[in-house]
């Protein structure tokens, strides 16, 4: 990859701490940004990355993310709450939600946690796996802001609403499921203009509500499989944002439009301890065995191996912490440059950006 520079995450992680506490975050609160970051490059999963760093300073200098949160969480029920995150950075609040949803769990064997207005929140992978870390089966999601036709229309409504999903394994890290409810990423398609390349015709509709393949001519991406990821959305956006009286839907707040304001975004997390179902060691060794189960699994023509969800993103992490994590030259300058980008993500139309974002 000629356009990518390979970095140790130390380096990784002190350029983008040292880049957002420049923009305005505590150290603190910079170092474990930073963290969460480095973990989603270090999967693989460079769409929610360093790549991102540039927006999330801007934001902060800007004054749309709470750089003196006071983060606090409002027990509603033994095994219920809602962490009031105060608009401070996604990955803060929502780290903190985690932690104490895998304390509630631990004590009550569930725990439905809330978090009500964070900023974006990142990889969602990070935080079920911290929870299936714990032995904890663990769901997440949050909503984001309206990109997406609902099947059947023409008009954006919901977000790119993702779902991640981790359980505790007896040898070896977590299974982690982990996607957007899109078919593709904003970021591919913007990928695809940036190299004026075509995009399949399954990924995104024009202006019109038809499916294009010029991704200049995007107007709103797809659901996964039609109405089921439709659905999935519209379940992301009930449990992540109306149950916390949050704005919902096309109400939610855009990424792009004004980023002086706190985004008020909402998240949901819900962790089982498998204990209180049946015995934990069986359990963990239930899923070693799917696991292995899956990977006998004969490949189809055209594939190596079977792989378990997340296993890609693990196999990369594995790689990366040990090797260095292949970055995008342009992000790496920036990092490493005092510059604070302005004016890059004010645009009206989320759909004009040339930047990267989802
Ligand atoms: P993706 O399409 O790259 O992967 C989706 C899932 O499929 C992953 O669990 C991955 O491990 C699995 N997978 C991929 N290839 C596989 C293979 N060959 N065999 C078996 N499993 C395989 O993910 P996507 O949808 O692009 O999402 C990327 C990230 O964006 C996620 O971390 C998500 O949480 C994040 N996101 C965050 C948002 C926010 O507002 N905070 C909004 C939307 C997405």
């Amino acid at each position: 990859m000629a356009d990518t520079v390979i970095v140790r995450p130390q380096e990784l992680e002190q350029l983008i701490q040292q880049k957002l506490a420049a923009a305005g975050l505590t150290d603190q609160q910079a170092k474990i940004v930073a963290e969460h970051l480095v973990f989603a490059d270090a999967s693989g999963i460079h769409s929610h990355g360093a790549v991102r760093v540039d927006y999330y300073a801007e934001r902060i200098a800007k004054g749309g993310m709470n750089t003196q949160p006071e983060i606090t969480f409002e027990e509603t029920g033994p095994s219920s709450g809602i962490v009031h995150g105060q608009n401070g950075p996604g990955q803060v609040v929502v780290l903190e939600a985690t932690k104490y949803a895998i304390a509630m769990a631990k004590k009550s064997g569930i725990a439905a946690v809330g978090v009500s207005q964070t900023s974006h929140s990142g990889a969602l992978s990070y935080y079920v796996k911290k929870a299936a870390q714990e032995d904890l089966i663990a769901l997440s999601m949050c909503q984001s802001d309206s990109m997406v036709v609902p099947f059947g229309g023409k008009e954006n409504y919901f977000g790119t609403n993702p779902i991640a999903f981790a359980a505790p394994r007896k040898d070896g890290e977590p299974v982690v499921f982990d996607m957007a409810t899109t078919v593709q990423a904003w970021g591919k398609i913007l990928d695809a203009r940036s190299k004026n390349k075509e995009i399949p015709d399954t990924w995104a509709v024009d202006a019109d509500g038809h499916p294009t393949t010029n991704p200049h001519h995007v107007h709103g991406l797809l659901p996964i499989s039609g109405p089921k990821g439709f659905g999935l959305m519209m379940m992301v956006d009930i449990l992540s944002g109306m149950l916390l009286g949050l704005p919902f839907g096309k109400h939610v707040s855009s990424m792009y439009q004004d980023l002086t304001k706190g985004r008020d975004l909402g998240q949901f997390i819900l962790l089982i301890d498998p204990q209180r179902f049946t015995d934990l060691d069986n359990f963990k060794a239930s899923v070693d065995t799917m696991v292995q189960e899956l990977h006998e699994t004969p490949p189809a023509d055209g594939f190596e191996q079977v792989y378990y969800p997340g296993e890609i993103n693990q196999l990369h992490y594995d790689k990366y912490m040990t090797e260095g994590i292949p970055i995008e030259k342009n992000i790496y300058a920036y990092l490493q440059s005092d510059t604070i980008h302005f004016n890059q993500y004010s645009r009206a139309d989320a759909f004009a950006q040339t930047g990267s974002g989802k």
